[in-house]
């Protein structure tokens, strides 16, 4: 599947993925600014924080209990946050377009 992440300052980025990967392993792959992936993807650092495009949003597996209280604590959070290492990019997925958030 094919995703494309908008860095907070630079031009849109998009690349072709393996299925079935997350969106923070796609972007360290990838060398996209802004997503660090600290906690290698156990829902605990919030360095990979993106804005799912509001086309895509309610195309996507709802958040776990435990992502959503990591992304309530973010004071940078809005409603179309989500953790880049909670979210598989199945072929399904395919054209996804995620906004990276800036440091919180
Ligand atoms: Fe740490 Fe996603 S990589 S919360």
């Amino acid at each position: 599947p094919k995703v494309t992440y908008r860095p907070v300052n630079g031009d849109a980025i998009t690349v072709d993925a393996f299925p079935d990967m997350t969106l923070m392993e796609i972007a360290l792959c990838n060398d996209i600014p802004g997503i660090v992936g600290l906690c290698g993807g156990i829902c605990s650092c919030a360095t990979c924080h993106v804005y799912i495009d509001d086309a895509w949003v309610a195309r996507l597996p709802q958040p776990t209990g435990e992502e959503r209280d990591m992304v309530d604590g973010l004071d940078n959070a809005r409603p179309t946050s989500r953790l880049g290492c909670q979210v598989t990019v199945t072929d399904a997925l395919d054209g996804l377009v995620v906004e990276v958030a800036e440091e919180a």
